[in-house]
């Protein structure tokens, strides 16, 4: 089935060059053109699009009231804006209800891209119904401790940038909101970065006071909404994870760059949890009820209620959300690496063994199934007699608790 793309745009020269640009698409995209938001919206009513792209600066209504618009009304589509980098307001506005932004003049290279990879890791999903809520959201749930302690931050008279991005580094929630601008072009930066600290130093106090404050970007979670859900559990065992992760990619000598992508898909590999327990609470309890009752693991009973796990859901909210490709993977095959064939060390490695020690050091529930360690995947890496090593690092990277430094 062919691509159904959206483009709207109030210049029609704009559209006509889209149009030009993507002629040699036009086998597998089905293209729509529409010169203002009423009339894409009028488009969607009509029949549901793959990927909505739409202009920042139009008169009447704006790209981002149409991409909010469109985000309820097409809720499974790819959002992405395009516009130039000269008003910071409006790019706030967009930062929320568009997954992707992409500079004007636009490069068909660059649309392409952003769009095979949203489109990627759809073909997974047997589940139209959790598609299609991993590509309405546009913001997580964050630890009410940590968001209080950032509001408290961020409300001084001269706010600390070591403390801001400390407190969202160590949140699931901030630091996938953060990698999303970042790695969107948003902002207009260059860099491809891996880390949340080093990402809330590009960006800036200022806006990301902004985007706390004014756009809120980051969801309080609602303990009283979700009882049964036990965020501060998930977010240790996410953070233990990552330390653990970064801290077997210094024993294996790993670059700068795969250290922070162990760190990052260490502390994201189960943000799928996160989605589906908030977005689907009753389903979810169901999940949980099974598990503790021995039925199985988390894995197999999320597929038997969802039809995916929280793996594939987390690895496409983060593709979505244009978090690196090391990343990604990682969460997508934190529980099944056997499906990676590299050997070696890898980022997906470092957090299948750090997410196991983590259980493992950690035990929450007795009787709960822990997901076996892949003895064949470790030893098709030709690391397996590594493991010792790796289980005295990370007991010492959990035993040194939050340490300074922590992104
Ligand atoms: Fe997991
Ligand atoms: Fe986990």
């Amino acid at each position: 089935m062919k691509t159904r793309i959206l483009f709207v745009d109030d210049d029609p020269n704009v559209l006509s060059a889209l149009r030009r640009m993507f002629h040699d698409m036009r086998e597998s995209w089905d293209m729509a053109f529409a010169t203002d938001g009423p009339a894409g919206l009028a488009m969607i009513a009509e029949q549901p699009f793959d990927v909505v792209v739409a202009d920042m600066r139009m008169p009447g209504m704006d790209g981002a009231m149409f991409l909010r618009e469109a985000q309820l009304a097409n809720p499974g589509a790819i959002r992405i804006v395009l516009s130039g980098h000269s008003d910071r307001d409006m790019i706030l506005q967009t930062v929320r209800p568009a997954h992707q932004f992409l500079p004007k003049p636009c490069q068909p290279a660059a649309l392409k891209a952003v769009i095979a990879r949203g489109l990627s890791l759809r073909e997974v999903f047997l589940d139209e119904r959790v598609k299609n809520v991993v590509a309405r959201l546009d913001r997580l749930p964050t630890v009410p401790r940590l968001y209080a302690a950032l509001l408290d931050a961020l409300s001084r008279d001269e706010p600390s940038m070591r403390e801001v991005s400390g407190l969202i580094a160590q949140d699931v929630g901030m630091s996938a909101g953060i990698l999303k601008l970042v790695n969107s072009a948003f902002f207009g930066l260059r860099t491809h970065v891996a880390s949340p600290a080093h990402a809330v130093n590009l960006l800036g106090l200022e806006i990301v006071k902004a985007l706390v404050l004014g756009v809120g970007l980051f969801d309080r979670f609602d303990k009283e909404a979700f009882r049964d859900f036990d965020l501060e559990k998930l977010w240790g065992h996410s953070f233990g994870t990552g330390r653990m992760a970064r801290a077997i990619a210094e024993l294996e000598g790993a670059s700068a760059e795969a250290r922070e992508h162990g760190y990052i898909a260490g502390l994201l590999h189960d943000v799928g949890k996160l989605v589906m327990a908030t977005n689907f609470p009753e389903a979810y309890r169901e999940v949980i009820a099974a598990c503790q009752d021995g039925q199985g693991t988390i894995l197999d009973m999320e597929r038997q209620v969802f039809g995916a796990s929280h793996a594939e859901v987390g690895a496409y909210l983060l593709g979505l959300w244009g978090v690196e490709d090391p990343v990604v993977r990682a969460v997508y095959l934190h529980h099944e690496p056997g499906r990676d064939r590299r050997a070696g060390f890898s980022p997906l490695l470092a957090v299948h063994v750090a997410n196991r020690l983590e259980h493992e050091l950690v035990v929450i529930h007795r009787g709960y199934a822990i997901n076996p360690l892949d003895e064949l995947y470790l030893a098709a890496s030709g690391l397996s007699g590594r493991l010792p090593a790796w289980r005295e690092a990370c007991a010492a990277a959990l035993a040194g608790g939050p340490a300074a430094g922590d992104g």
